[in-house]
């Protein structure tokens, strides 16, 4: 068996350079000095592949994979359907990408394809067979790129027919179809399937189901284009695993969907570094390595992030000295098996030659970027042993896409600034902080094996979701629900009987109104007056019950309770206990979070969009309730990440300090992987301990 390692690699064009092949034999010496092991090769090789349709030439691309397997360097294969040749988009116009106003883009960009096409689709199985027939069985190709950041939309008449037969197949009537969509409403009832056209600025765009299940159409069909991109390979004879890159939310792909036709789970992650708080960011940059590990709960790999300044940024800021490998490591605390970058060489022309990259125009091995790499190569050495390790957690976070879509499609309390993800975000970043790793998981995954679960702004409840909620509390767990949930269906359509829908006996409540304040506006979580929640807010004690708070403002000049803002949900208790009462306006004095004692668990209920200190001092105390342990047991300074990876009985705890100043830290026992071992971390150092 190999032995385990972590990937370190990137983004590699040489067929950009064939004219001048010293280029690949300088790269390879630089590839072998920073511990490059990996490249992902080929993503837009498309038009030097096939440069005249059915001519297929890979003669070039194997003296490139056999030159790097001779130096030890292995390769990530693309299929290359992220972008086409222009002889396609000549000859098949209907592979071009139609917009929501019904025109046909011109060839040029990329990652635009229509996603039903069948010629498209044809082709790119063709190359795909010709890559497996070739390389599928190379040593030194370890795994499949499918495509390059899936995303976007087409409105063509090939996807209209598409939607329609996906509509058929869902509804079977379109007695059914106008229900679940409530057309009724405005006179928008559809008389037969082929009426239904894609949402448009030009006709429809008032049906939220006819948005939805767009959306839901849009996804599945990308969806089924990778899958069908996967079944080319796989026909061909392939056994290597398949991967595709992800990139944040872009292009509205259900994940968690995805997820369940590729074997690993990739991202691209390229954060703002070096704005105002470093650990800001690299918490941002936690909650999407956890989303990412959370798709199939296995280790992952981080296949882009930039080595210098990306060139597409509002601006293009350097990486300062450590910040490379310290999001690196980062990327590996949380359970990726390689850190790679977007790009190895930096192109000559067009759109990216100025985005960073390993090897500079200049070439040469002197710079700092290229010393900064070499560092991230020994530290993955390093901690190598770590590859293939797994990461447990007790306590999760909810965050939904459909969901996500519903609301964001929904007339309602705030047509801008739901802050939806920013909500899902914060109860991350409170659990984070109390150094518990944590599962970022949708309405669909189990929640056996969980001891505290969070779920943010759950609008849309899926089939089956209060169900399982109403067992997991049963059960003994911990669940926090807020505001603006359990409101409509699958389809966007409100539930009958009160919200949160199925729920109410189990939170003990009913939600019954929600103020959208202005942006500028603010209301208070004050404590009530009694002792149920001595030890939450302690120190923020305010109004009593019934009492306005306004202009009660501190010694310290701080508002007493916790600020919120954007959405405040008025609820009427039945069974559940209120700990917390808003502070200001005709609501004074209500109830804003709760608690319901239901089975062996407990249901809190979050009225109001508070502010960060709310969840960090809420979820301290329930986690402790719940008896979560911690990954150590020493005190968590502001800014410093605390991970953890097990594998057959070893434990590694990654210690990473995002502040701008020293931090001291009492170390776990155990052997130091990297990193010192006296605790001591200065700004952007980390730490990884083997767990005795
Ligand atoms: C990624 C993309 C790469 C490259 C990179 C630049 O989103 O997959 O091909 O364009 O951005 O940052
Ligand atoms: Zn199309």
């Amino acid at each position: 068996m190999e032995k385990a390692y972590l990937m370190h690699g990137g983004d590699y064009n040489p067929d950009q350079w064939l004219d001048m092949p010293e280029i690949l034999e300088t790269d390879i010496e630089r590839f072998r000095e920073a511990k490059i092991n990996t490249v992902s090769l080929g993503i837009f090789s498309w038009a030097k592949l096939e440069p005249r349709e059915g001519v297929y030439e890979l003669d070039w691309m194997e003296r490139i994979i056999n030159r790097l397997y001779e130096n030890g360097i292995s390769v990530i294969l693309a299929t290359p359907s992220g972008a086409r040749p222009h002889w396609m988009a000549d000859r098949y116009p209907e592979i071009l990408r139609v917009n929501a106003m019904r025109q046909r883009s011109l060839f040029g960009g990329r990652h635009n394809h229509c996603l039903t096409s069948p010629v498209y689709r044809e082709k790119v199985q063709r190359i795909n067979t010709e890559l497996v027939k070739r390389f599928g069985d190379h040593p030194a190709v370890k795994m499949w790129h499918i495509s390059n950041e899936y995303g976007g939309e087409c409105h063509c008449p090939l996807c209209q027919d598409a939607f329609r037969k996906w509509l058929r197949e869902k509804y079977g009537t379109i007695d059914a179809l106008n229900d679940a969509w409530c057309t009724a409403f405005w006179s928008h009832t559809y008389d037969s399937f082929e009426q239904v056209e894609s949402p448009s600025p030009l006709g429809e765009e008032s049906i939220m189901g006819l948005s939805l299940d767009w959306r839901r159409f849009v996804s599945d069909q990308t969806i089924d284009f990778m899958e069908r991109e996967i079944d080319a390979l796989r026909r061909a004879g392939n056994k290597k695993p398949a991967t595709a890159n992800l990139m944040y939310r872009f292009g509205g792909i259900d994940y968690y969907k995805q997820a369940e036709k590729f074997d690993i789970a990739s991202w691209d992650s390229y954060p703002t570094w070096h704005r105002e708080k470093e650990w800001e960011t690299a918490q941002e940059t936690a909650f999407w390595h956890d989303v990412i590990y959370g798709l199939k709960r296995k280790p992952f790999l981080l296949m882009e992030s930039t080595p210098g300044a990306t060139n597409w940024q509002e601006v293009s800021k350097l990486k300062k000295p450590g910040m490379l490998e310290a999001a690196a490591l980062q990327s590996i605390a949380h359970g990726a098996d390689g850190s790679m970058y977007f790009q190895l060489r930096k192109s000559r022309g067009a759109e990216e030659k100025f985005h960073g990259a390993v090897i500079d125009h200049y070439d040469g091995r002197d710079t700092r970027t290229f010393q900064e790499v070499c560092a991230a190569g020994n530290m993955l050495e390093l901690v190598g042993e770590v590859a293939g390790s797994h990461k447990e957690a007790k306590a999760a976070v909810l965050y939904d896409w459909e969901n996500c879509w519903a609301m964001e499609g929904a007339k309602g309390p705030r047509n801008e600034g739901l802050h939806y993800q920013e909500s899902v975000e914060k109860s991350h970043r409170a659990l984070r902080r109390l150094g518990l790793n944590v599962d970022v998981i949708d309405q669909r995954c189990p929640l056996d094996g969980y001891r505290f679960v969070a779920a943010p702004m759950q609008y849309l409840f899926r089939e089956g979701f209060s169900e399982k909620v109403r067992r997991y509390v049963e059960n003994g767990g911990t669940f926090v629900l807020t505001y603006w949930s359990g409101v409509v269906d699958e389809n966007d359509r409100c539930f009958l009987g009160g919200r949160p829908h199925g729920l109410m006996d189990v939170f003990g409540l009913r939600a019954e109104e929600i103020d959208g304040l202005y942006d500028w506006e603010e209301n208070r979580i004050c404590r009530k007056n009694d002792d149920a929640v001595k030890e939450l807010g302690a120190d923020r004690d305010c109004a009593a019950e019934g009492q306005r708070a306004e202009g009660v403002v501190r010694g310290d000049g701080r508002k007493d309770g916790y600020a919120c803002k954007y959405l405040c949900e008025l609820v009427k208790p039945t069974t559940a206990e209120t700990l917390m009462v808003y502070g200001e306006d005709f609501y004074a004095g209500m109830p804003a979070l709760l608690r319901n004692v239901f089975g062996k668990g407990r249901a809190y209920y979050v009225c109001a969009d508070a502010e960060q200190a709310f969840y960090d001092d809420l979820y301290e105390k329930l986690v402790r309730e719940a008896g979560i342990e911690r990954i150590f047991d020493g005190q968590i300074p502001e800014g410093v990440e605390v991970s953890e990876r097990t594998k057959d009985g070893a434990s590694y705890v990654f210690i990473q300090n995002f502040n701008r100043h020293r931090v001291q830290v009492a170390l776990p026992e155990g052997s130091v992987l990297y990193g010192r071992a006296d605790g001591c971390l200065e700004p952007l150092e980390g730490v990884v301990i083997r767990k005795n």
